[in-house]
């Protein structure tokens, strides 16, 4: 599909409206990070949805009232957020002709702590998304449910590029890969359940929040200084090519392999934001202390936990729910908690 096929129908029938969704937040296996305009991915990712962080979200729509934002987190109100919604309002009016002929009170609040780097805004552009289309339908008269969650996906992503993902559940790719039929840069798609071995249909996820609060450089000075990153083009070809064997192992469920993978691309990721101009660096002391020890667990039981890395310091900690479950929790509990800023860890899981 096309960016033209997104475009809105002219014919529409607007009146004062509250609607509500949900959406779960995402972390990424092989990572996205450098973009061209319009969100259009330097390369493809694939992330698995997780089950329990999601953000909650209400959207009041006042029909025929001049055009504004109000936005409230957790009660609270947010000008800043709202500016941004305005402004995101305004770039996608053209798929959604209706979007301007009234005034907004959104209520959104996180499942999980603000201060965790958990891609809150991946959620929650997820679940404004899900709201307009929903608002869309009733003004349009238009339900095609496959077309909506596409639909849903495509404006996300011009939100939060990685947003486009939580539209759906287990794992979902964004950005056009030879391996992945039905890839697109425009909006994400299904990893097909059939082509995922078992054992990755039930994992868990934790989070170790190892900072909590601000971090220094935000993903979107992230994305930009890959502009001017002299690895940036062989890591876009790399992460291209790491769908070949990410592919085989889904579908044969060699975990080892997975391992390697996964920790690799992490690494990557932060390995290029030392390698931009000007260097920045997201991992903390205790990051570096969770992988090392991580990496000695696995040498000394050979038990399946390995991490991955968001753009932060906290450490998203990867496990099968199988019979080793119960070791790694144990030695999470008891070597990993205390690498935490406030014994923070946030315990998802992607079921499905
Ligand atoms: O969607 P953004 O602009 O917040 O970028 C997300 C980038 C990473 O989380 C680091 C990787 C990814 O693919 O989600």
């Amino acid at each position: 599909m096309t960016t033209q096929e997104f475009l809105g129908k002219k014919e529409f029938t607007i009146h004062t409206q509250t609607v509500s969704e949900s959406c779960p937040s995402n972390i990424a296996l092989i990572k996205y990070w450098g973009k061209y305009e319009n969100q259009i991915p330097a390369n493809p990712s694939i992330s698995y949805t997780l089950n329990h962080c999601k953000t909650n979200t209400s959207m009041e729509f006042i029909a025929d009232e001049t055009f504004s934002v109000q936005t409230f987190l957790s009660g609270n109100e947010e000008v800043k957020f709202a500016e941004k919604i305005e402004k995101y309002f305004k770039n996608i009016e053209p798929y959604l002709p209706w979007i301007l002929k009234g005034k907004y009170i959104i209520r959104t609040e996180n499942t999980f702590p603000h201060s965790s780097g958990i891609a809150s805004s991946a959620s929650g552009f997820g679940a404004i998304a899900k709201c307009l289309m929903k608002l869309d339908e009733i003004f349009t008269g238009e339900i095609t449910e496959e077309h909506s969650l596409k639909k849903a996906s495509f404006l996300a992503r011009l939100g939060s590029g990685s947003a486009c993902r939580s539209l759906y559940n287990g794992l979902v790719v964004w950005g056009t890969s030879d391996e992945v039929a039905g890839s697109s840069d425009l909006y994400a798609v299904k990893y097909p359940d059939s082509e995922i071995h078992e054992i990755f249909r039930d994992f868990n996820d934790w989070v170790l929040l190892i900072h909590e609060g601000q971090k220094s450089v935000s993903s979107t000075v992230g994305h930009g200084l890959m502009k001017t990153n002299p690895y940036a083009e062989r890591r876009f070809q790399e992460a291209r090519e790491n769908f070949v064997p990410m592919k085989e192992i889904l579908k044969s469920g060699d975990l080892h392999q997975f391992i390697k993978l996964v920790e690799h691309e992490a690494l990557t990721l932060h390995a290029m934001m030392m390698m931009s101009d000007p260097a920045f660096i997201l991992m903390k002391t205790g990051t570096l202390e969770v992988i090392n020890k991580i990496w000695d667990f696995r040498k000394e039981t050979g038990l399946p936990l390995f991490f991955t890395l968001d753009a932060g310091a906290n450490v998203h900690l990867l496990f099968p729910s199988d019979n080793s479950k119960e070791k790694i929790t144990t030695f999470i509990e008891r070597e990993l908690l205390l690498h935490t800023q406030k014994n923070g860890v946030v315990k998802d899981i992607m079921k499905f």
